[in-house]
């Protein structure tokens, strides 16, 4: 079936519910699963691999591209931040997602910017909220208005379920969207879905783009240090950073902002001796480093074997 795209919240609302109720109906059980997709567009593979674990596990999928004006400082970033429906939604086709939701700012906030918005509170205030203010307290409002547009309701009495596709890339995004669902009850389950990464090892992102040759090459050193950490891990070494960031300051070209290893769920740094005491929990390795003129994040899971 060719890809519906839609642009208001009430197309959204009933396409959605027609789409459940068919799917509902065919299954005959009179229940069916919605996947969303929020994102910006410009879709690259990670975000394929998002809608791909979204139409494997669910009935109906919907995505969105809207490039949400509240999660942006600076109007420069805003202005420039590119903007393709077209091929993003035939990629989004070409995966098997069903409904394209592409709202404009003022179908989106009518009554121009939200006065009430979502706070990530103390969670997104650092590592890359320190650099960004007020940027996750955008990604919440808008998430959380997504939340409920695409939320499918119940079908013949019964429960759908509702699930929502995060990007591990975006490491400290997803933990702050899990605490929005817990603290403020949000019936949704949020679903990580991995990095991907290229070849060398460079994580996916839409400013790969921007890097020249030499830079690129320069970047690998990101995703060398997250290794080195996940090594430790593995030999069951401290968990200490100092390594990671000694080789990625010895990098000419890439100017380190921060390198740490932290609580997947509070963000919190955890340097963890692993001689001291068997590390059997679960950290994250987080980097944030501007390579040339491009800010790269990057992360990784580290479990002890
Ligand atoms: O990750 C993104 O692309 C955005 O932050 C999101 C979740 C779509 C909200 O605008």
């Amino acid at each position: 079936m060719p890809i519906t795209v839609v642009r208001t919240k009430a197309e959204l609302r009933s396409e959605i519910a027609r789409l459940v109720d068919e799917h509902a109906g065919r299954r005959g059980e009179g229940a069916a699963s919605l996947g969303l997709v929020a994102t910006m567009g410009a879709l690259h593979n990670g975000h394929r691999m998002l809608a791909e674990a979204a139409v494997a596990g669910n009935d109906v999928v919907v995505a969105s591209v809207f490039v949400n004006p509240l999660q942006f400082g600076d109007p420069n970033d805003l202005a420039r931040y590119p903007r393709t429906l077209d091929a993003d939604a035939a990629l989004l086709e070409s995966v098997g997602v069903d409904l394209v939701f592409a709202p404009s700012v003022e179908e989106m906030y009518p009554g121009g910017d939200p006065l009430v918005r979502v706070t990530a509170g103390p969670l997104g205030e650092k590592w890359e909220g320190a650099s960004r203010p007020g940027h996750f307290d955008g990604v919440l409002t808008v998430v959380s208005k997504l939340f409920h547009l695409a939320s499918p309701g119940p079908v013949a009495g019964r429960p759908t379920a509702f699930r929502a596709y995060f990007g591990q890339k975006d490491a400290q995004q997803l933990a702050i969207v899990r605490r929005m669902v817990k603290d403020l009850d949000f019936a949704v389950e949020v679903v990580g879905v991995p990095i991907v990464r290229a070849e060398d090892g460079l994580a996916l992102s839409s400013r790969n783009q921007f890097l020249g040759e030499e830079d690129r090459e320069a970047a690998l050193v990101l995703s060398r240090a997250l290794r080195l950490m996940d090594e430790r891990a593995s030999a069951h070494e401290p968990l200490v950073p100092d390594d990671a960031v000694a080789l990625i300051e010895s990098q000419p070209g890439v100017g380190l902002d921060y390198f740490e290893v932290v609580d997947p769920d509070t963000l919190e740094p955890l340097a963890f001796n692993c001689r001291e005491t068997p590390f059997t929990g679960e950290a994250l390795a987080i980097v944030a480093a501007r390579v040339g003129d491009v800010r790269l994040i990057d992360n990784m899971p580290l479990k002890a074997n």
